[in-house]
């Protein structure tokens, strides 16, 4: 309607209206709203999408939105087009709503939005598939994979022609294809280049391959006269249709708060020297990472471990036992706790203040004293006890028995035993056998793989707060 009252406008009026929408920040056509709407004595119903800020909206800022999507992983792949100035403010929508919001910038998009001006609002950006620092730091498959939701906003003529054939030469198109979550795209181009058969067809065939569309709508082009089907979807309309992506139903722990510990810990002998173990903190972190998938708010309290921080997810690292203790019980209350780390039994007495050195009297001997146990100090906590306590057992013999004793000795509601003998071979491995032991019985799982443990743990984790108290 709009678009049609435009056209009518002669070139005078339109100057001016191009003019006072330049210097109120909006859109012609929105600026034409607001005048119609002004005009009838209801400015409220001018209300576009993503209105300018205005004084008065600064002095009483809006209320923040709902968080509609707590820990959501979406990266953001911005094309090439005018519209990519959108996208800036559709980061901060999203973000607003707690979704962690990593971008990849095309070469095109570069040339619209800066990597600075992106990288200020997401929490993370890369650009070239070539670019060293970045492979190192994710890789293009690892940025595929850790997203709940791939969004192309603005997706381009040629960006939507490169994904329906299958094209990677480039970091965008690279994770479009590597990519197993969903993907939405949010077209932005003139409307003759949609309406072109080539156009229909790669529209065609990417919905064919189940990819998503918000978008595109009419109005008024970036150029000049130019009307029609073509204009990106504006922020909020790309936020709702992500929201509906990804739905509650797959986001089964949100509202959650999940607390996880992994890795080893060091215990230290002196400034230099630390009695350590061999975990790898794999299986916890990937429980921190699933559990975030799910929804949850999650923090992981982690000893030291070679691995990057899992997405969407409060780390907190520490060095020992007593340290991991004090992050823990910081961060209850919780509705889960889930103690994977490999915690040290014991520590050197009085660790040296400075390194010990090689004396007359041969080598040194340490009085060992025991470090708290931290799963059985918060199971049995009166205050703030999380509804749910999970322990693992990592048991060389007699797997189930002593994980059923462990169950009792801990107070935990759930242990998750499994074989780590060396004929096992699991120790720093890929997988794990897992048996779920509660009191009401014990559950042998089929050997997956650590991210399949995690998986699986969070589903029946799910199920049980589902079910009730
Ligand atoms: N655990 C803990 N704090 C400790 C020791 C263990 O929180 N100081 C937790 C682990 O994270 C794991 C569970 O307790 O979830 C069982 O750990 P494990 O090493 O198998 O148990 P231990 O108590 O050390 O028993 P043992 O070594 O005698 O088998």
């Amino acid at each position: 309607m709009a678009s049609l009252t435009i056209r009518k406008l002669d070139e005078a009026l339109k100057k001016r209206l191009r003019l006072r929408a330049a210097r109120n920040g909006r859109s012609v056509e929105e600026e034409l709203r607001h005048i119609l709407a002004e005009a009838a004595g209801r400015p409220e119903a001018a209300d576009a999408p993503s209105p300018p800020i205005q004084p008065a909206a600064i002095a009483h800022p809006a209320p923040a939105p709902a968080r509609t999507l707590p820990n959501a992983r979406i990266l953001l792949v911005i094309g090439g087009g005018i519209a990519a100035y959108k996208s800036l403010d559709l980061i901060r929508r999203l973000r607003e709503r707690g979704a962690d919001v990593r971008c990849v910038l095309t070469r095109a998009g570069e040339e619209f939005v800066t990597k600075l001006a992106a990288g200020a609002l997401a929490n993370a950006v890369f650009t070239d598939l070539f670019d060293p620092q970045s492979e190192f730091d994710v890789g293009h498959i690892r940025l595929a994979r850790e997203a709940d939701l791939i969004v192309v906003a603005p997706a381009t003529a040629d960006l939507m022609a490169k994904m329906a054939g299958g094209h990677a030469d480039d970091l965008a198109t690279a994770v479009l294809l590597a990519a197993d979550s969903p993907i939405l795209l949010a077209p932005a181009m003139n409307p003759h280049m949609w309406s072109r058969a080539a156009t229909r067809r790669n529209v065609a065939q990417l919905a064919a391959d189940g990819i998503a569309f918000v978008g595109p709508n009419a109005g008024e082009m970036a150029e000049r006269g130019e009307a029609g089907v073509g204009r990106m979807a504006e922020p909020l309309e790309i936020v709702a249709a992500v929201e509906a992506m990804l739905a509650p139903a797959e986001r089964p722990l949100a509202r959650k708060r999940v607390l996880v510990t992994s890795g080893p810990t060091h215990e230290a002998i002196d400034p230099v020297r630390f009695i350590g173990n061999r975990s790898s903190g794999r299986q916890g972190h990937a429980i921190a990472e699933a559990a975030a998938r799910a929804g949850a708010d999650v923090v992981l309290v982690s000893g030291p471990v070679a691995l990057a921080d899992p997405p969407g997810v409060s780390v907190v690292k520490v060095e020992s036992a007593r340290e991991m203790l004090n992050a823990v019980e910081a961060a209850l209350p919780a509705d889960v706790a889930i103690f994977a780390a490999a915690v040290a039994d014991w520590r050197v007495a009085e660790a040296g203040r400075q390194k010990l050195k090689k004396g007359e009297g041969g080598p040194p001997t340490f009085a060992m004293v025991e470090n708290p146990d931290i799963l059985a100090t918060v199971a049995h906590r009166k205050a703030k006890r999380p509804k749910l306590v999970i322990g693992f057992a990592a048991e060389t013999t007699n797997v189930i028995a002593n994980a059923k004793d462990k169950l009792k000795r801990k107070g935990c509601d759930w242990i998750l035993a499994n074989d780590v003998s060396p004929q096992a071979g699991v120790f720093g491995g890929d997988e794990n056998t897992i048996h779920l032991v509660t009191s009401g019985g014990v559950e042998s799982w089929p050997t997956q793989t650590k991210d399949e443990v995690a998986s699986t743990l969070i589903a029946r984790i799910a199920d049980k707060l589902g079910a009730g108290p």
